[in-house]
């Protein structure tokens, strides 16, 4: 059974303009219905249009997220760059930290990451801590270790991990249609949880899956009951498939 308060988050990545934020007028319709409204749909649109997103739906059951951050929480002379306190301003309520097109692009190693992290909680941010192995990985075996590695140096000295929700997203399967095997990405989202317990226990925490999800598998992957959400790319920039995914997950 799909679970009745599930995550669609929205990443635009380097992608979107005014325009597309008027289209999401019919994702705030939708989220403000009664069957929706216990989900959270966040949209995640470039620094740029955080703050005309967040006028546009400061009154409903949407929230605004930011893509990234510098690792530096305090203001500071570093050109170009945004960090959590200019993040929190725009109205935003959550952050994704951690990607892997910024892992692989811009060489961003765990342990900015878990400065990012700790920067963003100081904040009262919520934290989209993505996570994922690649096709290397996976072809050697070696995806446990790279997703223990990533958890456990991302999470190092955080003592509360109730503001942070978990993105698997294998870096194989994101932009190119392809999706996990059922039993490949249960396996892997159950170590996950693993090993997020083993670093605290007692915590249920909320995995996301990220990679390739559109409105045809959106329904296949949300009966899998380990996974709380999703967080797409492609398909969220266009508010007919955003939505699509969205109630396919139910129907
Ligand atoms: P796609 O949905 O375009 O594969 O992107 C996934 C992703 O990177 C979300 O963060």
């Amino acid at each position: 059974m799909t679970n009745n308060n599930m995550f669609f988050i929205a990443n635009w990545k380097m992608y979107g303009n005014t325009g597309n934020i008027i289209k999401s007028t019919t994702v705030i319709k939708l989220a403000n219905t009664k069957k929706y409204k216990n989900h959270k749909i966040i949209y995640c649109p470039p620094y740029t249009l955080l703050n005309a997103f967040y006028k546009k739906v400061k009154n409903s059951n949407i929230s605004i997220g930011a893509q990234n951050c510098h690792a530096n929480s305090d203001f500071g002379a570093f050109t170009g760059s945004i960090n959590t306190k200019l993040i929190k301003s725009t109205g935003a309520k959550y952050i994704i930290i951690g990607h892997s097109e910024n892992r692989n692009n811009n060489d961003e190693t765990n342990l900015i990451i878990n400065k990012k992290i700790k920067s963003a909680l100081s904040e009262n941010l919520k934290v989209v801590f993505c996570i994922g192995e690649k096709l290397s990985d996976k072809k050697n075996k070696n995806t446990y270790n790279v997703l223990k590695k990533q958890l456990k140096i991302g999470l190092k000295g955080i003592k509360n991990f109730n503001n942070i929700i978990f993105a698997y997203e294998p870096v194989w399967s994101i932009g190119t249609g392809i999706i996990p095997k059922r039993t490949e990405l249960i396996r892997n989202i159950n170590n996950v949880i693993k090993i997020i317990n083993k670093l605290k226990k007692s915590i249920n925490p909320k995995i996301l899956y990220g990679g390739s999800v559109n409105p045809k598998n959106a329904k296949e992957l949300a009966q899998i009951k380990e996974i709380n959400g999703f967080l797409v790319g492609g398909a969220s920039l266009n508010a007919k498939k955003f939505i699509d995914i969205i109630k396919k997950t139910y129907n």
